[in-house]
């Protein structure tokens, strides 16, 4: 988002619906839903989509192994993420079905308007395509000539006449977007990958199949009706087709997107393919992209062949909806992965926001019931807070800044210096002191301080907890508009003569685990085995515990490594401390239980197998990043390594 933009356009990526919602898509809504409130609250005229993907082979053949049609299917799974997020209180604005007429009408117009620049040819594709991420591989990309190098799922080959869009001779042109829109893409990391993939060269990409026909069909005039369009360029055309392109344009003018948010998974298809279908249409480019991180669960990666995927709902419902969009939004870093854990999202409910957020506002509703019957005037604020307001009025300038920026974090990081402020200020003024001592203005003028505070944290928060915030206004008797955030936020003015109205406690205590464990946190035996089996037949996979698919075997990454570094932990007989080079930022540390086996001349420079995805572990008060593969019998434990030197950091599958 820009700051003093006036049309803000605001987007979610348009979900699959070959499944149920999950953490990961409640993640994406949530933040657009936070972004759009805030930018309503600011004034910004506000346009908010989301809505469902409902094409392509990988529904298709999710509907026929339910007997189902797919438009059956996808209609069925399309309603029940609206009701998710008209149950999560999503303010969006338009709920796009790409199978709405009007989206494919405006998708065949953009088609045909590439068509008829010449950016479309007709030509016969040959090479590999992933269903899973409907995705096309050329061989080389392949892992082990056969897998996706994205999900690891068996690719199949292709060969099938189709139509390409000219991708390669947008190179240069995206490459001169990126240079000159700094924060196009976001965050910046993430930007430099793309550029360097651009960079590596583009193909053309084919964006029609005749092999299934679950898609939009090319324009009539082409009179091509085996063709179906290819599910990304249909998907992606929905950012433009929701506002009415190719159909009533009543609301194009919201056009460019302000922010497309998507995970890093799909930033590819938005910020080339998408670039470069608008350049193309001689359309705007959107003011940015950003890519938020991977959410794992307990450290590992949620499947549902594992059973451990979260459902939002369930978060919500045990926790309570503002709680959870908090700790989601808190927790992680935008952009990078985040893990979900109950005992992450009580600390957090506990401590930030029973204890800081909720005290406080109790600490009000008591501190002005005992000393002033339930009345705060804010007229001797300034004669003896002038210097907390300052300080709170500092921090509260700059920092819509990390909004803009996409620092979600740190936007609420700073809040809480603000809630910090507010209650060392009880500490260190001692309002039950000053009663004693008979001075009551000193007193009210320090409850009219925190009251005041809260006043604007509650505005500012309200984008992220809608629910408490309104209970936080109520008490304070503040409304929550765009003229309160103005004249409190912006002008600084303080509330006027009060009465508070007492609420119940914010965030009450949580003292145990509200949900069932994922099935990899139960420690007994019978009980696991018995989850598995479950999860197992979920998926309508082998129900033999002893074999595993080969996506199993792929959530495990191997990587080649080269020990740069290795040393004995004193007070350790087994451990050996080891340094070792993945081709990564940094090198892993790594705490192996091979001293009895090695010695540490033994190993420097060696290259060993790696278990790269653990979850770090502490042993012996040091993190370890990771795990030697290694052989064990009776003639003691040999490494197991690669039988020529290979690149470090070489995935072993
Ligand atoms: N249909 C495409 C998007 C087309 S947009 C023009 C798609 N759909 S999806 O349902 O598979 O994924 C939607 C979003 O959910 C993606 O942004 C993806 O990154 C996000 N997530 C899916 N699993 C996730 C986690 N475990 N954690 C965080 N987000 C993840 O891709």
């Amino acid at each position: 988002m820009d700051k003093n933009c006036k049309n803000v356009y605001i987007t979610t990526p348009i979900y699959y619906v070959n499944d149920v919602a999950h953490i990961g898509h409640a993640y994406t809504t949530i933040i657009a839903d936070m972004l759009a409130r805030y930018s309503r609250l600011s004034g910004s005229n506000t346009y908010f989509l989301t809505g469902t993907d409902e094409h392509g082979q990988k529904i298709a053949q999710s509907a026929v192994s339910r007997n189902k049609s797919p438009m059956e299917y996808a209609t069925e799974i399309s309603a029940k993420f609206k009701t998710l997020w008209d149950d999560f209180d999503i303010t969006y604005d338009k709920f796009i079905r790409t199978t709405n007429e009007e989206h494919k009408t405006g998708v065949q117009k953009a088609f045909l308007k590439m068509y008829e620049k010449g950016d479309i040819y007709k030509g016969e594709y040959e090479g590999y395509y992933c269903v899973s991420c409907e995705t096309f591989f050329t061989q080389k990309q392949l892992i082990d000539e056969q897998f996706c190098p994205d999900c690891g799922k068996t690719t199949s080959i292709v060969k099938e006449e189709s139509y390409f869009f000219k991708l390669s001779s947008y190179e240069d042109k995206l490459l001169k977007w990126y240079e000159e829109n700094e924060d196009c893409i976001l965050p910046r990391a993430k930007k430099n990958e793309i550029i360097n993939f651009v960079k590596g060269g583009l193909r053309d990409l084919s964006i029609s199949r005749t092999s299934f026909d679950w898609g939009v069909k090319l324009p009539a005039c082409l009179n091509e009706p085996k063709h179906v369009m290819y599910v990304w360029l249909d998907a992606l055309m929905n950012y433009i087709t929701a506002l009415g392109y190719g159909s009533d344009e009543k609301n194009m003018h919201q056009w460019p997107a302000s922010v497309h948010l998507v995970g890093k998974d799909i930033l590819r298809f938005h910020a080339i393919y998408w670039p470069a279908f608008l350049m193309s249409l001689d359309m705007p480019l959107p003011k940015h992209i950003a890519a938020h991180g991977w959410w794992t669960r307990d450290g590992a990666k949620m499947s549902k062949s594992k059973g451990n995927v979260i459902d939002p709902k369930e978060v919500a419902n045990a926790y309570g909806l503002d709680a959870f969009r908090y700790f989601l939004l808190r927790e992680v870093p935008f952009g990078q992965d985040g893990d979900f854990s109950q005992k992450a999202l009580i600390d957090r409910i506990n401590s930030d926001l029973g204890n800081d957020l909720g005290n406080l506002l109790n600490r009000i509703i008591g501190m002005s019931g005992k000393y002033f019957d339930f009345y705060v005037s804010s007229k001797d604020v300034l004669k003896y807070h002038s210097k907390e307001l300052e300080q709170v009025n500092d921090i509260l300038e700059n920092v819509e800044e990390y909004i803009y920026k996409m620092q979600i974090n740190r936007f609420l990081e700073d809040i809480w210096k603000v809630l910090s402020i507010a209650n060392k200020a009880i500490g260190d003024y001692t309002p039950w002191n000053l009663m004693k001592e008979d001075k009551q203005d000193e007193a009210m003028a320090l409850v009219a301080l925190i009251t005041n505070i809260m006043a604007k944290v509650a505005l500012l928060l309200h984008c992220v907890m809608p629910e408490k915030t309104s209970k936080i206004a109520q008490c304070i008797g503040m409304q929550i508009n765009t003229q309160t955030y103005e004249c409190i936020l912006k002008q600084n003015e303080l509330l006027k003569d009060i009465r508070i109205t007492k609420v119940e406690a914010l965030f009450p205590r949580i003292e145990k685990v509200l949900l069932e464990e994922a099935p990899n946190m139960i420690v007994n035996e019978e009980e696991k085995k018995q989850s598995t089996k479950k999860a197992c037949v979920d998926d309508n996979e082998d129900e033999d515990d002893n074999l595993i698919s080969i996506d199993k075997f792929f959530e495990t990454s191997l990587k080649i490594g080269t020990i740069i570094e290795a040393s004995e932990i004193p007070k350790s007989k087994k451990l050996l401390k080891l340094q070792v080079d993945l081709g990564e930022k940094n090198t892993r540390q790594i705490l192996a239980g091979i001293k009895e086996f090695y010695s540490v001349e033994d190993l420097v420079g060696t290259q060993v197998c790696i278990v790269a995805n653990l979850k770090p572990a502490k042993l012996m008060g040091m993190i370890s990043e990771g795990m030697l593969l290694a052989a064990r019998d009776e003639n003691g434990l040999h490494l197991i390594r690669p039988e020529k030197n290979k690149t470090i950091g070489t995935n072993i599958s």
